[in-house]
């Protein structure tokens, strides 16, 4: 089989370039696809998870995100059958399951079988002909934490299967159509930032996406003696499929209400409104939509700030604009939780610390935080000394590592 997007598949298997390729991760799926399979698998695709250093809630409303890809990913092995089954095996759930064709249901009993499915009935629904295939998946990116493993599942489907069948998609209509798979297919009315970050993830480079045109813009990140960690609150997202919906409808209020204070004005989403115009709104709109149209005007302001401050290596107002996020995304938004401020709160109080916020959509899930290299081991520290929500077990805490800022999905 000829493929577009990667080298030659059989090339890559060989012995030789394998080790030089492949992480623990990528050899476990391949030794576990040969298991379960009595085959090698013909392709082998890998899709980051995320960090979102700024920009949240604002994707969905047209406004700006400043996404990286991170080193957690989702590796996903294939191999054409004959016939109409498409049958997988999940290492991170043991389990297995499979479908016809053309017959993909929604409410399979597999939840991570229906990211698969939800793929591949998009891909029909741009004519793209499935033939049978076996595959392996399994991954690193913590589930339910708010680093995107689910568009990262979708990302290495539909990066498996541009290498499987021979056709590729543009970053647009790849990231596009994997977040149609999650709107349509899953329920979940995500933006595009999870998918397009998996898509477009530049190494040590912040990627700066406009959701409004879909335009990109590399960022690297000029702050030497300084890293990105993540900390993982342990607390699992709740409620955050109706509540993140629900955010969504009180947007599309403020965009009402924008729209009828300032009728001489174009305005498709809450990215046309300026901070200038929230004095105006203020005064007019529902006191509650107000409040989230603050946090999204302010949120754009504050990323468009936060690209300019890494350009020129001001850590300071990268760290100003961290804080702010998390405080408007608490106060305003209203999508934190005590676990997520108790750490920004911990790491506020670390020598060091240029700033933290929570990442990603909230109620749970991670915190990240730039800071000085020297200061990551106190940061550690004062987070197992000082972090014991009653939410977690006695004597559990987070859990802290640093971000390694990684390439896109690609096959290997
Ligand atoms: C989730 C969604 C994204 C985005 C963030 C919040 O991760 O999938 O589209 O809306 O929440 O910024």
């Amino acid at each position: 089989m000829k493929c577009t997007l990667c080298p030659d598949v059989t090339f890559l298997l060989s012995p030789s370039s394998m080790s030089e390729k492949m992480n623990r991760l990528t050899t476990n799926v391949i030794e576990t696809f040969r298991k379960t399979w009595s085959s090698a698998p013909d392709v082998i695709s890998v899709a980051p998870g995320r960090v979102n250093l700024i920009g949240e809630h604002t994707d969905y409303t047209g406004g700006f995100v400043l996404p990286v890809a991170i080193d957690r990913e989702i590796v996903f092995a294939a191999k054409k059958v004959p016939g109409n089954t498409i049958t997988g095996f999940s290492i991170d759930f043991n389990e297995e399951a499979s479908c016809q064709i053309g017959e993909y249901d929604p409410k399979h009993p597999c939840g991570w079988f229906r990211y698969v499915m939800g793929v591949l009935s998009e891909l029909e629904r741009i004519n793209k002909t499935i033939e049978g295939f076996k595959f392996t998946v399994g991954g690193n990116v913590p589930i339910g934490s708010g680093l995107s493993s689910s568009a990262a599942l979708e990302m290495a489907v539909n990066t498996a299967m541009e290498c499987l069948l021979g056709f590729q998609l543009n970053d647009k209509e790849a990231a596009l159509l994997c977040q149609r798979a999650e709107n349509n297919f899953v329920g979940m009315n995500c933006g595009i930032m999870d998918q397009y970050i998996s898509r477009m993830g530049k190494k040590d480079h912040a990627i700066l996406i406009d959701c409004t045109d879909l335009s990109t813009k590399a960022i690297k990140i000029n702050t030497p003696g300084y890293s990105w960690l993540v900390i993982d609150s342990m607390k699992r997202r709740g409620l955050v499929d109706s509540e993140y919906n629900k955010r969504r409808l009180e947007c599309e209020e403020g965009v009402k209400c924008a729209q009828s204070v300032l009728p001489e004005r174009e305005i498709s989403g809450l990215r046309n409104i300026t901070v200038d115009d929230l004095h105006t709104l203020g005064t007019s709109c529902d006191e509650h939509v107000f409040r989230r149209v603050k946090h999204v005007v302010t949120e754009n302001d504050r990323v468009l700030k936060t690209v300019k401050a890494l350009e020129t290596g001001d850590i300071d107002a990268v760290g100003k604009n961290l804080y702010a996020s998390h405080e408007s995304l608490r106060n305003d938004f209203e999508v934190s939780c005590k676990e997520l401020d108790m750490l920004v709160e911990i790491l506020s109080e670390v020598d060091g610390v240029s700033g933290a916020r929570l990442t990603g959509a909230g109620f749970g899930g991670c915190v990240i935080a730039s800071l000085r290299n020297d200061s990551i081991d106190f940061a550690e520290r004062a987070i197992a000394e000082k972090y014991h929500p009653q939410s977690l077990p006695a004597g559990e805490s987070a859990k802290v590592w640093l971000i390694n800022i990684s390439d896109a999905a690609r096959c290997l």
